[in-house]
């Protein structure tokens, strides 16, 4: 499967098994882009001064845990020096009681830095969670047409992993190495500097092959992961359409093309596991060639008598724990890399500003409501099509309690006149207004409660049949839900369902049938008590009989309301007061049906066609 293929299958909303797969190997942690610029890390401060305290009972913990760490190694050097070789009971006795002291402040401070660096992560995470989505939704459509919605999903999820693993593990180990380092220096040259200068000689030696084969093995690996993952994706495509594969007898060719993925996946992880080897080999070498010196070294001046032995004992410990450290850290610098990379696209997000936006001080609509609507020669393209406007200097005015039906081919921007009215965008030139007011000086908020819509593609959510009409109008109570559902003619299916309204639809309402989820938006906008109506092929999804009787109740629901439809079967619209004929982004015709028919334009050519269908 190539990337295009599955991309444009989640573009077209078909997102099969294989796809799905693939976006989901791809966009796992290990793949994010980093960022070598930590500054970007900054934007977490906010969240993270929210909750300082526990920062400082953090960090209060990590140097009392580093110093019982490093004081283990003393505890260590009294019980040889001072116990087994000095040979006192008592000193022996008060040797252990000092290691055993130093190690229950350890695991004390331990798990109490544990407790708020984990809490402070998972808090910060929580925050910065429910910052980004609300953020999100107060963005346009139009950062939606140039953001794939995947990728503001993968923001929101795999992207705040990678920064809670920085807040709540990676930057206390790194800290907690830091200070280790330094601390285990400073001791280590305290105890002897002859051999601490010794060893900081030795340390590059061994680190430096470390870090060079640890980012070939790191490289290799993610090449591994990459082309199994591509292999396991065209695994998946050819799995959801095996009967394709099968009916033009190409198993063989997808064999082959999965064999070649898995064999090169095979090599490249041949690849790592030498690499791997030689490493292991090297590092071991090193790291135990290095101890032996320092021990032969070491254990030269304890028989010179330049040193005890619980010293050399407490030296070693001292520098295996800076040479660990010096590791450590080298780990988490990656992880600081991925977390400021996700650090980077969530603050892109974050820092995105709607088009749409309240204006300081927004013009208020006039109470109550007289529904009028006007587009006063408003030309607008979609921002992926500048070149191509959807409406070409449209002017339409609606009156209050009318009903206006706006008919067309398909593509002529009928839609897009609902959605600049719902001002989801700003028209290029042209001005529109609801009750007088320009849209651009309302608050958004306002106009939308004057405007209930039906969507040509309504969504609906997973829930129950209830929490989907209430959604019209949080405050609706159960009766007036009932009676919306009954004026949609969705009471009857409703009740029929197991639990009745309780019953879940499913995501995306999709154990409902095409025609019942339409009754159910249809509800939805009712419920709302909007004064302007919208409804874009509302009943389009209906047979003849349930259209009739939803037809009923809509034109009760239009009594004493403004009310614009859309619809493509013109027997719909017989009865609005007056019929707009659009064409390529401009009214073309308007009047009721018998002067349009009259006229003999477009809509006596699409009028013929479709009653003569049906007289046929
Ligand atoms: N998000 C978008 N980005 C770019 N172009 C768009 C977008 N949505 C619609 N268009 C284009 O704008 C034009 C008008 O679309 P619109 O949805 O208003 O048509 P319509 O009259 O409602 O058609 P239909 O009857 O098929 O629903 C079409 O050419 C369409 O391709
Ligand atoms: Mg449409």
């Amino acid at each position: 499967m190539t990337d295009t293929q599955s991309e444009q299958a989640i573009i077209d909303g078909r997102p099969g098994a294989g796809a799905a797969l693939l976006t989901t190997l791809r966009e796992d942690g290990a793949r994010r882009a980093k960022s070598r610029d930590v500054r970007n890390l900054s934007n977490l401060l906010p969240f993270m001064m929210a909750h300082w305290a526990y920062g400082v009972g953090a960090f209060f913990f990590l140097v009392i845990s580093v110093g019982a760490t490093l004081g283990v190694t003393g505890a260590a050097k009294s019980v040889v020096d001072e116990g087994f070789l000095a040979g006192g009971d008592a000193q022996l006795n008060w040797a252990f009681i000092g290691l055993g002291a130093v190690a229950l402040t350890l695991a004390v401070s331990t798990a109490f830095r544990f407790y708020f660096i984990t809490r402070l992560g998972e808090r910060v995470v929580a925050d910065v969670r429910k910052a980004l989505y609300s953020h999100i939704l107060t963005l346009d459509p139009a950062f939606f047409l140039k953001t794939r919605t995947g990728e503001v999903l993968s923001r929101m999820t795999t992207d705040i992993t990678l920064i809670e693993t920085l807040v709540s593990s990676s930057i206390s180990i790194a800290l907690r190495n830091a200070f280790m380092l330094v601390g285990a220096t400073i001791m280590l040259a305290h105890v002897s500097w002859k051999l601490t200068l010794f060893v900081m000689l030795l340390g590059p030696l061994v680190i430096l092959p470390m870090f060079i084969i640890g980012r070939r093995v790191r490289k290799l690996s993610t090449q591994a992961q990459d082309s199994f993952a591509e292999a396991v994706g065209y695994a998946g495509e050819s799995l959801d359409a095996l009967e394709t594969v099968q009916a033009f007898g190409r198993e063989k060719y997808a064999t082959n093309r999965f064999g070649a993925a898995v064999e090169y996946a095979f090599g490249r992880s041949m690849a790592r596991i030498h690499a791997r080897a030689t490493m292991t080999l090297l590092v071991m070498s090193l790291i135990f060639g290095g101890v032996t010196l320092i021990l032969w070294v070491g254990a030269r001046a304890v028989v010179a008598g330049d040193m005890t032995a619980g010293t050399l004992l407490q030296f070693v410990i001292l520098s295996v724990m800076a040479a660990s450290s010096v590791g450590m850290l080298g780990e988490t610098w990656g992880d600081v890399q991925k977390a400021s990379g996700a650090m980077q696209r969530i603050s892109e997000l974050l820092a995105s500003e709607p088009n749409i936006a309240a204006p300081a001080l927004p013009v208020v609509l006039p109470e109550p409501s007289r529904g009028e609507v006007s587009f006063e020669n408003v030309t607008f393209a979609y921002p992926g099509r500048p070149d191509l406007p959807a409406l070409k200097g449209l002017t339409l005015n609606v009156k209050p309690g009318e009903t206006v039906a706006l008919v067309g081919p398909s593509g002529a921007g009928k839609s897009t006149v609902f959605r600049l009215l719902l001002r989801f965008y700003d028209p290029q030139s042209g001005t529109i207004r609801l009750d007088g007011v320009d849209l651009k000086q309302a608050d958004p908020g306002a106009v939308r409660r004057r405007l209930a819509l039906v969507a040509q593609d309504s969504s609906l959510f997973s829930g129950s049949a209830m929490d989907n009409i209430r959604f019209g109008r949080e405050e609706a109570t159960d009766a007036e839900i009932l009676a919306a559902a009954a004026q949609a003619e969705a009471h009857g299916f409703i009740s029929a369902l197991p639990e009745g309204y309780a019953s879940a639809v499913g995501e995306r309402a999709k154990t409902l049938s095409g025609g019942q989820k339409q009754r159910l938006a249809i509800a939805r906008a009712l419920v709302r008590e909007a004064p302007i109506l919208l409804l874009d092929e509302a009943t389009s999804a209906l047979d003849a009989e349930n259209e009739r009787l939803v037809q009923k109740a809509l034109d009760e629901a239009m009594d004493g309301r403004t009310t614009l439809v859309i619809a493509h079967r013109l027997a719909t619209v017989l009865r609005a007061d007056r019929i707009v004929v659009m064409d390529d982004g401009r009214v073309v015709e308007e009047g009721t049906h018998e002067q349009l028919v009259a006229k003999g334009g477009l809509y006596a050519k699409l009028a013929g066609l479709q009653f003569a269908a049906n007289a046929a």
